[in-house]
């Protein structure tokens, strides 16, 4: 299945699609039992390895409930979250954007998922964002309507018959997940970059320490589960995150291109994304396999 040809229902920043095959190909060359996604979120490189059969069994984690419910509808019934989605969508036709709002205050009161997939298909950069009592308080995009109804659907479809029997979605911290990894589990970690998840800039419904991390990671290396991880990254000389420790993984840097935003301010600024390898996961003496279409990738031991 060609990158693009790939389902992905959840519009979601941050989302990992882009990124999925050179994420994808470090997975090394032998069975596994489970791909785990403690930060799932749209789950992006869960459905390309779905879609690549590269495991048998999947298992997508997030802390934001009505999220994981949304996953739970596509593994279960995708038909009926694409009517309710359709029946949103098509409340906007009198009065966009106060039908966004009457949406986000009803998604406020009952957490309904399909409401979510419907705000998140309408926000600002298709960003949650939550005030301290936990509401979701995102703006509509005054420009794009969305996905139409019909792709939608397709879609949705689409990332169901890859999961379907095979997927689990569970809510919690992603520390439960790590406590309950099991031996023949491959983890893909991407929490939140730090800075956007701590502190009065909320970005998400909740976040992860460096340091909480760091622990995590000791207890899958002392499990021996291997895992890769997006960290800390650059843009056009801003740091966002500060590098994990030596010892932890091998980090390898994502030449990731120039990021939308700067395309928007009409800069030239490449976006640099870190990937931490686990040390149990064999270092590839090429990165030929890396370097898809618009990446370019340096692999490098850390110093
Ligand atoms: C950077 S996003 C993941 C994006 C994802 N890789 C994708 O392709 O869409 C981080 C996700 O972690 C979730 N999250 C934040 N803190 C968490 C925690 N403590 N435990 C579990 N999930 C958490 C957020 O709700 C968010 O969906």
């Amino acid at each position: 299945m060609l990158a693009n040809s790939i389902p992905h229902p959840i519009p979601y920043q941050g989302s990992k699609r882009r990124l999925a095959s050179a994420i994808l190909s470090q997975v090394p060359d032998r069975e596994f039992a489970r791909l785990v996604e403690p930060f799932a979120g749209s789950a992006a490189v869960t459905l390309a390895a779905a879609s690549k059969n590269l495991f048998p069994m999947f298992v997508i984690g997030d802390a934001l409930e009505p999220l994981v419910g949304l996953w739970r509808a596509i593994i279960k019934d995708p038909t009926t979250i694409g009517e309710t989605y359709e029946m949103l969508w098509f409340r906007e036709r009198k009065s966009p954007i106060d039908a966004y709002y009457e949406v986000r205050s009803e998604f406020n009161r009952d957490k309904d998922p399909a409401k979510l997939l419907y705000l998140l298909a309408r926000c600002v950069k298709n960003a949650v964002r939550f005030n301290p009592s936990g509401e979701f308080n995102q703006s509509p995009d005054k420009r794009r309507t969305g996905t139409k109804p019909e792709t939608m659907k397709q879609s949705l479809r689409q990332a169901h018959k890859l999961l379907t029997g095979r997927c689990e979605a569970v809510t919690s911290d992603f520390s439960v997940l790590f406590r309950n990894a099991q031996s023949g589990d491959f983890f893909y970690l991407d929490p939140p970059y730090q800075g956007t998840s701590e502190g009065r800039d909320s970005r998400y419904i909740a976040g992860v320490s460096r340091e909480q991390m760091i622990d995590a990671l000791k207890i899958l290396n002392q499990k021996d589960i291997p895992f890769v991880l997006s960290y800390d990254g650059h843009c056009g000389g801003k740091i966002y995150g500060e590098a994990l420790p030596t010892g932890l993984a091998h980090r390898i840097l994502l030449d990731v291109g120039r990021s939308s935003q700067a395309t928007l301010n009409g800069r030239d600024d490449a976006t640099v994304e870190s990937l931490y390898v686990s040390n149990s996961i064999p270092l590839k003496r090429t990165n030929r396999k890396l370097c898809l279409a618009d990446f370019a990738i340096q692999r490098e031991l850390f110093a």
